[in-house]
Formats: structure tokens, sequence, C-alpha cells
């Protein structure tokens, strides 16, 4: 509350207007329609502290993880970073050279789909009964979406369905904004994420910068990792999906040290498990995109 008192005090004329300023200008312009309040401001900015960290950073040590233990799309991908760095001439990662990083874009991607940091999308309720596929729905029911399973699943992935392939995205239309109901990383409908460019941006900077600064070992992997594709993959239960074990790699520094930017410890992520509570409510989980696309298009 003081922050956001000192905010409002402190702002003077010509600067730049930050989150919190424009959520301001809304109480005191009271342009929005319905009124807004200090409460509401912290619920936004909690919204955006608890959505928008967790969920990057368990999205870059997952790739991370999967780059490990596939070496081969590690090296196109450091590559491709490398050289887009050097036509650069060593500038700053900026948006411009994010948006040449197209290969990384589909290493992210597939990352995405084997391991979406929610993997269970914010909960729907029938608002009224309705028939999906064979099955009638009462209305009240509480109908829950598994990114996860259907990221996973044979039927729309094929048959390596549980390999990490980036080049399966190359060339294709699907992608991650809530038009193609196998691959909802980011939800769909009206509750789909609101920071998903934010997050992209910000998952694409952090690798970009972790892959052109260093080489990754496994620690005890030798000259030739050796132990890498053996990397712990397993998963904690929680509401987000975060590495079980932690991930330990070795970083060998590969440009010089005053032109890195960044922290080289990957964040440890063991996490406190959220019970899901569930209450009284019945509860389905689904995992095939037509439900997918009458959960997220008709309920909220
Ligand atoms: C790669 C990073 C991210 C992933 C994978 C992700 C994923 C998701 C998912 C799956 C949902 C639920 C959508 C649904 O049920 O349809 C969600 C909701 C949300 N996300 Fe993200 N998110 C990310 C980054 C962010 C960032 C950076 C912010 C804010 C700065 C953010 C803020 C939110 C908020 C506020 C909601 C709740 C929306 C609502 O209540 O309707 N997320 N996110």
């Amino acid at each position: 509350m003081a922050t956001i008192k000192e905010h409002q005090s402190s702002k003077s004329e010509g600067d730049e207007e930050d989150l919190l300023d424009v959520l301001l200008r809304l109480i005191d312009d009271g342009t929005l329609g319905i009124p807004i309040t200090f409460d509401n401001i912290k619920a936004v900015i909690l919204d955006v502290f608890t959505g928008g960290t967790e969920t990057s950073s368990t999205v870059v040590e997952w790739t991370i993880s999967e780059l490990i233990r596939n070496p081969t799309v590690m090296a196109k991908a450091q590559g491709e970073v490398r050289e887009a760095m050097m036509r650069w001439k060593n500038r700053d990662f900026d948006e411009e050279l994010l948006s040449e990083l197209q290969y990384l874009k589909l290493v992210i991607k597939e990352s995405l789909r084997l391991h979406p940091p929610l993997p269970l999308m914010l909960p729907r309720v029938a608002k009224e009964a309705c028939q999906v596929l064979d099955y009638e729905v009462p209305a009240g029911t509480r109908v829950m979406i598994n990114a996860w399973a259907l990221g996973r699943d044979p039927l729309y992935w094929g048959s390596d369905a549980e390999r990490f392939r980036p080049e399966r995205f190359e060339g294709g239309e699907v992608d991650y904004k809530g038009n193609h109901l196998e691959f909802v990383p980011f939800g769909a409908g009206r509750r789909i994420c609101p920071g998903m460019a934010f997050g992209m941006a910000t998952v694409e900077l952090v690798l970009a910068q972790l892959l052109f600064h260093f080489d990754w070992k496994v620690p005890g992997g030798g000259e030739v990792n050796t132990a890498a594709e053996e990397l712990d993959m397993q998963e904690a239960f929680g509401a987000s999906v975060v590495r079980k074990e932690k991930l330990r790699l070795v970083p060998v520094l590969r440009t010089p040290a005053a032109r890195c930017l960044i922290d080289r410890r990957l964040r440890s992520l063991l996490y406190n498990i959220n019970k899901i509570i569930l209450a009284q409510v019945v509860t389905v989980p689904c995992s095939s995109h037509v439900v997918n696309h009458e959960v997220m298009f008709g309920h909220v």
C-alpha cells in the first residue's frame, strides 16, 4: 500500500508510465467503465508476480534439461545464437536479434509441449448442462483441461510423441496462441494467459544468453558428456510441474566475462507443493481437443 502511495506522489511529468502508473491513472480518469480500487491494483500486481515468475523460470529449466539430453539439438540452437551474435557484431541481445532465432523458438515450443509449466488449466465450470461427444455434462461440473496429456498424445503428435524433436513444428501451423487445442501451454479462450508475449520474450532472452555465453556439462560427465542422456527428468507433483531433482550443471564460460550479463546460477526451484482444493464440486479432468474447445470457448 505504501509503495502504491509513494508511486502516486513521486511520478513527475514526462516520466514513462509503468504498470502501476497505468493502473493509478485508470482510477483517476475513470475511463475504464468499472470502478477499480487499490485492492484491485494489489490483486493485479500479485497476479503478475505469481503468474509470471515461476512459469517462465520453469520453462527455462526444462528447456535446458532437454537440450542437455539432446546434444544435437543443443549444438544447433547454440550455433544459431552464436552466428546471429557474430552477424550483429556482438550487440546486446534485443528484440531484433531474438526475431532471428527461429530454431530457438521451435526448441521452446517443443519444451512447452512436453513440459507445460501449468499442466492443468484454470478450472472451468459448466454454466449449463451440455453434451460433449457422447457425454452429458451437468450444469455446475468443474472441468480441468490436461495440457500435459494433450501434449504427449500420439493421436496428435505421432508415435514419437514422447521424443524431444523441435523440428516437428518446422513449417507447421501449430502455435501456442490458443488456436490449436492439442497444444495449449498458455491456455485458450477468454482465460488465456495475458502474459503470453511477455513470458515468451523472457524465456527467449534468458535462453539465448545461456546458450551464447556457456557450454553446459553434467557434473562428472568429463570431456564427452556421457551422463547427459541419463539426466533425471522426474517431475514433482504440484499445481505447476517443476523438476523433482534440482538441475545441477557445470557452465563452461565461452565468451569474455565482461560480456557476461547473466547470473550463472540456474534458479533452484524446489517447489512447495500447493494442494489443488477441489472441495465438493464434481471435477472432470479431460485431455481431448474436442472437449477442450467446448470448455475453453463455452464456459468460464
Ligand atoms: C512461459 C511463461 C508462461 C506460461 C507457460 C503461462 C501459462 C499460463 C496458463 C496455462 C494459464 C491458464 C490459462 C487457461 O486456463 O486458459 C495462465 C494464466 C495466467 N497467466 Fe500465464 N503463463 C506464463 C507467463 C505469464 C506472465 C509473464 C504473466 C504476467 C506478467 C502471466 C500472467 C497470467 C495471469 C494473470 C493468468 C490468469 C488469467 C485469468 O485469470 O484468466 N503469465 N498462464
